[in-house]
C-alpha cells in the first residue's frame, strides 16, 4: 500500500480550521473511507499526492480539465495575463472574445454573461426565467444536480409529480415550494405535469446529460418532448451544460440532442480550470438582464481575465473537433476493453464522449431510483484498492469518470486492464 502519510497528516491538520478539512464535501471521501489524497500538482493526465505518489486521474477536478493538467498553452496564456493583472472590475477584451467564441459555436446562445461557478450562472438563469416569464415554478428533475443554491437544494417526496422538501439543513421549506421534482425519463409523468401546471412554469431545467448521480443517458424522445412542451406552455427550456458544454463536442447536449433551449449554462471547461459559470441564450431574453432590463445580476469577479483566457485558450483549442473526436474513440476503445475484460461479470461501464461511469447492476438506468444501492457500495469499497494500483477515481459511485486529450491510448489500456482486474475481484458473475 502506497505511504499516505503526509496527506493524513495535514488532512487532519486541516480538519481543524476547515469544516471536514475540506472545500467541498465530496473531497472527504465519505462514501469511500480511506485517506483523501492531499495533492501537490498535475503533470498531463495525472495527480501527485504531497506523498509522491502519482495517479492516472480520471477525476479532472471533476471535469474543466479536458487538456489535462496545467496544459502548456493554458499555463502561458495564463501566465502572460497574469503578469498583466489579475482583475480589474471593468470590461477587458477578453470577455468579449470568448463571449464571441461561445456565440459563433453554441447556436442557441446569442448573448452570454460569465459568472464565477456553475452554482451562480444556473441561480441567475432561473432568476433571469422567472424574470421574463413572470412566472415563479420551476421543474427539475429527481437526480440532477444543478449547484447549490437554495432553491435547488430539493428531494422528492412521495408521487410523481412532487413540490421539494429541502435536501439540506437551512433552506426554508418556503424558498422550495416553486421547485416541483419529476423522475427522469419519464414521459407520461410529464405530460401529466404540463397539463396541471404548464401555465404556471417558468422553467424546466434538466443537466445535458445528467451525469451528477450515475450518468443516466436520456432518450433523444424524451429531450423533443421536453422541448416541445415547453414550447406549449410558453415555460422556458434551461438546458445546464456545467458538464457538458464543450465536452459533448463544441456544440454540447443541445447539439448532441437537436435540440434549442431558451437557456444554458456552463462552467468548467470554459474556464479551463480558472473559476468560472456563465449563462445564456436567446438575446430577447438575455436582454431583461440588468443594466438593459429589470432582472439583477452581478459578481465582483465576474468574467475576470484569467477564467477569460484559459477558458478561451482551451476553447480554441478543442475548436476543429479533432480532440473530441480523439477523445470519443479512445473513451469507445477503453469502455469496451473494460467490458470484455469483465465479460459475464454483475458490472456495466457505460460511456458517452469522453465520459465514463462504473456501475455494479444489469440494467442501464435512466432514472435516479433505477440506481441499485447495493451497486454503488461495490464501488465503493474497491476504491481505495484502485487507488493503491495508481488510478484516481471520483469518491463515490454515483459520480461519473472523465478522460482528457492528456490520456494517451496506452494509459487508457493499461488503466483498463487494472480496473477489471480489481473490479472483477468484487464483482460476481451474472446469474
Ligand atoms: C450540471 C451541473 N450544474 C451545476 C453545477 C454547479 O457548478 P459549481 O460546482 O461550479 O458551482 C455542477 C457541478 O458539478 C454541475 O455538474
Amino acid at each position: 500500500m502506497a505511504d499516505t502519510s503526509k496527506s493524513e497528516k495535514i488532512f487532519n491538520l486541516s480538519k481543524r480550521v476547515i469544516p471536514g478539512g475540506v472545500n467541498s464535501p465530496v473531497r472527504a471521501f465519505k462514501s469511500v473511507g480511506g485517506v483523501p489524497r492531499v495533492i501537490d500538482r498535475g503533470e498531463s493526465g495525472y495527480l501527485i499526492d504531497i506523498d509522491g505518489n502519482r495517479y492516472l486521474d480520471f477525476c479532472l477536478s471533476w471535469g474543466p480539465l479536458i487538456l489535462g493538467h496545467a496544459d502548456p498553452d493554458v499555463v502561458k496564456a495564463v501566465g502572460d495575463q497574469c503578469a498583466k493583472g489579475m482583475t480589474f472590475g471593468a470590461t477587458t477584451e477578453l470577455e468579449y472574445q470568448l463571449a464571441k467564441f461561445i456565440v459563433s459555436q453554441v447556436e442557441p446562445v446569442e448573448k452570454i454573461r460569465f459568472v464565477s461557478s456553475g452554482t451562480e450562472a444556473v441561480m441567475s438563469a432561473i432568476r433571469l426565467a422567472r424574470g421574463f416569464t413572470g412566472r415563479d415554478l420551476i421543474l427539475k428533475f429527481n437526480g440532477c444536480y444543478h449547484g447549490h443554491s437554495d432553491h435547488l437544494l430539493v428531494e422528492a417526496g412521495s408521487g410523481l409529480a412532487t413540490f421539494g422538501q429541502p435536501s439540506s439543513a437551512g433552506v426554508p421549506a418556503d424558498t422550495t415550494k416553486n421547485t416541483a421534482l419529476l423522475p427522469l425519463d419519464d414521459d407520461n409523468a410529464l405530460e401529466d405535469f404540463f397539463a396541471k401546471y404548464g401555465d404556471d412554469l417558468a422553467a424546466v431545467i434538466i443537466e445535458g446529460i445528467p451525469a451528477n448521480n450515475g450518468l443516466l443517458i436520456q432518450t433523444h424522445g424524451f429531450m423533443r418532448s421536453l422541448r416541445a412542451l415547453t414550447e406549449k406552455h410558453g415555460a422556458l427550456l434551461i438546458l445546464d451544460e456545467v458538464i457538458t458544454g464543450f465536452r459533448l463536442g463544441m456544440g454540447g447536449a443541445a447539439a448532441y440532442y437537436g435540440i434549442y433551449p431558451d437557456l444554458l449554462t456552463y462552467g468548467k471547461i470554459i474556464g479551463g480550470g480558472m473559476p468560472v459559470g456563465a449563462f445564456g441564450g436567446r438575446a430577447e431574453i438575455m436582454d431583461h438582464l440588468s443594466p438593459e432590463g429589470e432582472v439583477y445580476q452581478a459578481g465582483t469577479l465576474s468574467g475576470n481575465p484569467l477564467a477569460m483566457t484559459a477558458g478561451l485558450t482551451t476553447l480554441q483549442k478543442l475548436s476543429d473537433g479533432t480532440i473530441h473526436a480523439r477523445l470519443e474513440d479512445y473513451n469507445r476503445r477503453f469502455v469496451s476493453k473494460m467490458m470484455e475484460n469483465l465479460g459475464g461479470h454483475a458490472v456495466n461501464i457505460v460511456g458517452v464522449a469522453s465520459m465514463y461511469w462504473i456501475v455494479f447492476q444489469k440494467d442501464l438506468p435512466r432514472r435516479a431510483s433505477d440506481i441499485d444501492a447495493d451497486g454503488i457500495s461495490h464501488f465503493n469499497r474497491i476504491h481505495s484498492s484502485i487507488l493503491d494500483s495508481g488510478i484516481y477515481l471520483p469518491p463515490s459511485g454515483y459520480e461519473v469518470c472523465f478522460i482528457s486529450a492528456a490520456h494517451t491510448e496506452e494509459m487508457l489500456m493499461d488503466a483498463a486492464d487494472k480496473l477489471s482486474d480489481i473490479i472483477g475481484k468484487e464483482a460476481h458473475v451474472w446469474a
